[in-house]
């Protein structure tokens, strides 16, 4: 623990994700969710051949057997450099693309050797909210509680309070008891990374996430969130007999621990890159202009706390 990242890691970072949107870009409205994936995977894999790291994957597309590349465990980077540990979502959203609906991204964050919580495949409760209400939320209390909490905390009635929540039927009873006590509700197909960031983005509308979603995701939302300053709380949960079965094996024994931000995303730095596939709430989609194409992404050094938006153009004929 303790090393220090080159801040060219930070450029490394958004090099990675670029390339993988575009790629997974081209497969908008296809209806092929996992062609989409492939295509943001096959890119990113490439790039990181020509990174100076250390690198492996400590949440990536899964395990070993079932994902041949980007697999847990798997070294990626020149092997030169910082010894660090990687989180990718290579296309946060996959049905979203292949839908061409909004939100869709390419996630990647890197952080020391065992920052990152080693989340197991299964899905996890979470709250998440931007740095003004961090410090306000408690997973173990009830929604009402929470609402109420960050509407102050954000010195706001909660009627004008916005919650994102995914549109699952798990969460009958979470979207009934929001709709009681009178807050906005922002229900999304897919996608709680992005709208976990977007709780610490200025002017996003969002306010707090809310819901059970992958815990993979988690991870990948408090790297984000702890850059941003914002707050993200967890506890594993279980659905359905083989993610049961999954944590028995883990030997997890305390299933009902919470997680919080630097639980899934400690050390002393972390970075996080993200480009936008489809156009979202706070990153513009991959554009396919003429000769050109244009891409948003935003990188973000939990460290300073820097917070960058990176445009990019390439050309059609000049790269692969
Ligand atoms: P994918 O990109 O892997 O399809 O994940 C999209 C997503 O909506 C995540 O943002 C979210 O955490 C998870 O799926 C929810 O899982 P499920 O679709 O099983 O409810």
């Amino acid at each position: 623990m303790g090393i220090v990242f080159g801040r060219e890691l930070i450029i490394e970072a958004v090099r990675i994700t670029e390339p993988a949107a575009v790629a997974s870009a081209q497969k908008v409205g296809h209806g092929d969710p996992d062609g989409a994936d492939q295509a943001a995977v096959d890119a990113m894999r490439r790039m990181f051949e020509h990174v100076n790291i250390r690198g492996t994957v400590v949440i990536g597309e899964g395990e070993k057997d079932e994902a041949p590349m980007l697999y847990i465990g798997e070294k990626v980077g020149t092997g030169q450099g910082p010894a660090v540990d990687i989180a990718v979502d290579p296309l946060e959203g996959t049905t979203i693309v292949a839908e061409g609906r909004n939100n869709a991204l390419c996630v990647l964050a890197i952080g020391e050797r065992g920052a990152f919580l080693h989340a197991p495949d299964v899905y996890m409760m979470k709250i998440a909210v931007g740095p003004k209400a961090a410090g306000h939320i408690d997973l173990r209390k009830n929604i009402a509680f929470n609402c109420r909490a960050v509407a102050k905390a954000l010195e706001k009635p909660i009627r004008y309070l916005t919650v994102v929540v995914l549109d699952r039927p798990r969460h009958e009873d979470i979207i009934r008891e929001l709709r009681q006590l009178g807050v906005r509700i922002k229900l999304i197909g897919d996608g709680d990374v992005s709208a976990a960031l977007s709780t610490a983005v200025p002017d996003s509308g969002v306010d707090m996430l809310i819901g059970i979603g992958g815990s993979t995701e988690g991870v990948l939302a408090a790297a984000a969130l702890r850059c941003l300053g914002g707050e993200i709380q967890g506890r594993l949960t279980p659905i359905g007999d083989s993610q049961v079965r999954r944590i028995r094996e883990l030997k997890i024994r305390n299933v009902d621990r919470v997680y919080r931000t630097a639980d899934m995303a400690g050390g002393s730095d972390v970075i996080f890159a993200a480009t936008g596939v489809t156009d979202g709430d706070f990153l513009k989609g991959v554009r396919f202009g003429d000769r050109l194409i244009y891409t948003h992404s935003m990188v973000l050094r939990a460290k300073t706390g820097t917070v960058r938006y990176i445009d990019a153009q390439r050309r059609y004929f000049k790269k692969p």
